[in-house]
């Protein structure tokens, strides 16, 4: 159970009071231009939420702020609700007042950011203290006064009405919006206003990854009239004009099918594995064989339906096991006893991740977020697409997640969770900057595809002429962790994020754009012989078979 904890922000005293709705006479209260920018009251808390309290040095320190459910001026009284954010940073002992501030972001719509201690403590250790890191949970997630169903919204609709219902006006606030001036006042309180708590070489970044890059915008719109940062860095961007969720699966059917024409281009290390060179053909094959419901039909054997494989292929087309994919559709045709005993062993271990369980995570916000702005039509006289379409999107490809017509279409057609949108939906900050602004997008994008950010990158160019836009090949979802290189420890996206950060004037270095490993779809590293282990349970990708006519 997760009751709220409401706190009321009594200007008169010093006191931080709980108090019941009832004893509250709006009458007597005294509005508030802004909200009050207080000390930063760091107290010491373990660098892991649930490990050591240091290690190899690193400290962590937390502390909770207060701000109004809702900062719409107009009502920014003494009797706001407000509710308490939790910010943390990680730090070289010594080092907490010299270092610059480096802001995370994680992604999703609400993942809390213990999601990040590890590369937290990473980052803090391989920049030797020259940098340490701050986040903060989104309002409503994590250690943040939480607001989550009693059981899982996704698996029990019903069961979580009542506690929408209950919790309607801070779900109505629980906006893009108000959670960017959320980080706007954590920035405040921990830089000052005027940047007082900070020494002038001290520079202040903040990088967002997938969704995190959403709201960061919408941060960087609110605050476009006094920038409090030195730079910002966008992980695979969203962008507000053209995103929408609702093509999640046709998206990732695209860079499926651009996986099969990589495969069909390396003649030696995959292509020859299928008859005439033709993996596409293959590909097809497999999926009308599906339809003949019969023997013919590797899975229909199995007892596995493609759309349950097509949904298994989803969750590791990421570029650290995406290899495995034409491999496995070659099997799958094949369907020796072998082959028979992969596919069986692969649908076994490709199982959903688990994030609804996990401590802190908010589906509620989550969905509350994306049904009212990434899920919503891109024109007001259009209608989203009804839930049968969705199911005609997500089964017409071959890989898909069906999440949108498994969860969001059902709960969207009830129209109760969402907010109206205002004034920064759908819109670019107007205000010209020069604010070195850095963007990292793979190429093999399978959430947000090339066109998307070349098009993200067009229009923030025409604020910003110091706008930087680097693709990074071979290169899936979230850049900065999936840009693995050949024989060096570490990731491409996160060498160049690093190299921007610390710049003198802000010049990433791109030379390790060369390193990026190529997709490994012969399965001859040692690498992708452990993820076949992992996912095939034997390290032969292919089976033993001879290629196709040799
Ligand atoms: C500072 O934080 C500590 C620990 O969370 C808390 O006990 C204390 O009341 C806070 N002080 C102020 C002035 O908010
Ligand atoms: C916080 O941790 C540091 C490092 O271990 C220690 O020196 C300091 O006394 C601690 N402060 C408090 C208030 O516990
Ligand atoms: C602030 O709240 C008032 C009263 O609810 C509303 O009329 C106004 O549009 C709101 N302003 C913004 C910027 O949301
Ligand atoms: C103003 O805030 C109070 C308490 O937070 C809330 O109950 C009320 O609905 C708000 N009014 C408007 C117009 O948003
Ligand atoms: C950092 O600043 C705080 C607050 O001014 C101070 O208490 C602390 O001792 C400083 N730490 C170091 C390592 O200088
Ligand atoms: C951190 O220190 C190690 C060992 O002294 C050094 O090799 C490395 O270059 C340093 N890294 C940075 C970013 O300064
Ligand atoms: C869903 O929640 C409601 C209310 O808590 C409960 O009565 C019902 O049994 C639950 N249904 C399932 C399938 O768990
Ligand atoms: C396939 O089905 C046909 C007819 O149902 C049957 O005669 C044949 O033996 C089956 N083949 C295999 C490999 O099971
Ligand atoms: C499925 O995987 C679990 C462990 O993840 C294992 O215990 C079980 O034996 C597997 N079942 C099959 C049929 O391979």
């Amino acid at each position: 159970m997760h009751s709220p904890i409401i706190k009321w922000y009594l200007l008169s005293t010093i006191f931080l009071l709980d108090i019941s709705l009832n004893f509250i006479n709006c009458q007597t209260c005294t509005p508030l231009n802004t909200w009050p920018i207080i000390k930063p009251n760091w107290s010491n808390c373990s660098v892991l939420s649930d490990g050591p309290f240091t290690i190899n040095n690193i400290y962590a320190e937390c502390m909770f702020l207060n701000v109004p459910i809702s900062w719409n001026s107009t009502n920014l009284t003494t009797c706001s609700d407000t509710i308490q954010i939790y910010v943390k940073r990680y730090f070289l002992l010594g080092y907490e007042n010299i270092s610059h501030h480096f802001w995370r972001i994680p992604g999703g719509g609400g993942i809390p950011v213990t999601s990040l201690e590890i590369e937290a403590v990473t980052v803090v250790g391989a920049l030797n203290g020259s940098v340490s890191v701050y986040v903060t949970d989104k309002r409503s997630v994590g250690q943040s006064s939480r607001l989550e169903c009693p059981t899982s919204i996704v698996h029990n609709f019903t069961g979580c009405l009542s506690f929408i219902k209950a919790n309607e006006y801070r779900l109505k606030q629980n906006t893009y919006t108000n959670t960017a001036h959320d980080l706007e006042y954590v920035l405040n309180v921990v830089m000052g206003k005027n940047r007082e708590n900070i020494k002038p070489n001290q520079r202040v970044i903040l990088m967002g990854s997938s969704q995190g890059t959403y709201l960061l915008q919408r941060y960087l719109h609110v605050t476009q009239e006094s920038e409090q940062v030195d730079a910002v860095i966008f992980d695979s961007v969203l962008p507000p004009d053209t995103t929408r969720l609702v093509y999640g699966d046709k998206y990732l059917n695209y860079i499926f099918l651009d996986l099969f024409t990589r495969c069909s281009q390396d003649q030696q290390g995959c292509a020859k594995y299928f008859e005439d060179n033709n993996p596409s053909r293959a590909l097809y094959t497999y999926k009308m064989h599906e339809d003949f419901f019969d023997n013919s039909s590797c899975l229909y054997l199995l007892k596995i339906t493609t759309t349950e494989l097509a949904n298994k292929m989803s969750f590791i087309l990421y570029p650290e096991a995406m290899q495995l994919l034409p491999a496995l559709i070659y099997r799958i045709n094949r369907c020796n006893q072998d082959d028979q005993n992969v596919i069986k062993y692969f649908s076994n271990v490709t199982q959903p991740p688990d994030q609804d369980g996990a401590v802190g995570y908010s589906i509620l916000v989550e969905l509350n977020n994306n049904l009212a702005e990434l899920w919503a039509p891109l024109k007001v006289d259009e209608k989203n697409p009804t839930c049968e379409y969705l199911k005609g999107i997500s089964s017409n490809t071959f890989t898909s997640t069906n999440v949108m017509p498994d969860i969001y279409c059902e709960i969207e057609e009830r129209k109760i969770l969402g907010y109206p949108t205002d004034q920064y939906y759908r819109k670019y900050p107007t205000k010209q900057t020069k604010m070195p602004m850095l963007l990292l997008h793979g190429d093999m994008d399978q959430a947000l595809p090339l066109p998307i950010p070349r098009h993200f990158f067009k229009q923030y160019s025409m604020v910003n002429p110091n706008f930087i836009y680097i693709e990074i090949p071979r290169t899936g979802h979230t850049a900065l962790g999936g840009s693995p290189m050949v024989d060096e420890d570490g990731t491409c996206g996160w060498n160049i994020a690093v190299s921007f950060m610390l710049s003198p004037t802000f010049e990433p270095d791109r030379s390790c754009l060369k390193k990026i490993s190529p997709i490994d779809v012969a399965g001859t590293t040692t690498k992708t012989k452990q993820i076949a282990i992992q996912y095939f349970g034997t390290d032969n990708i292919w089976g033993t078979e001879k290629p196709n006519g040799q």
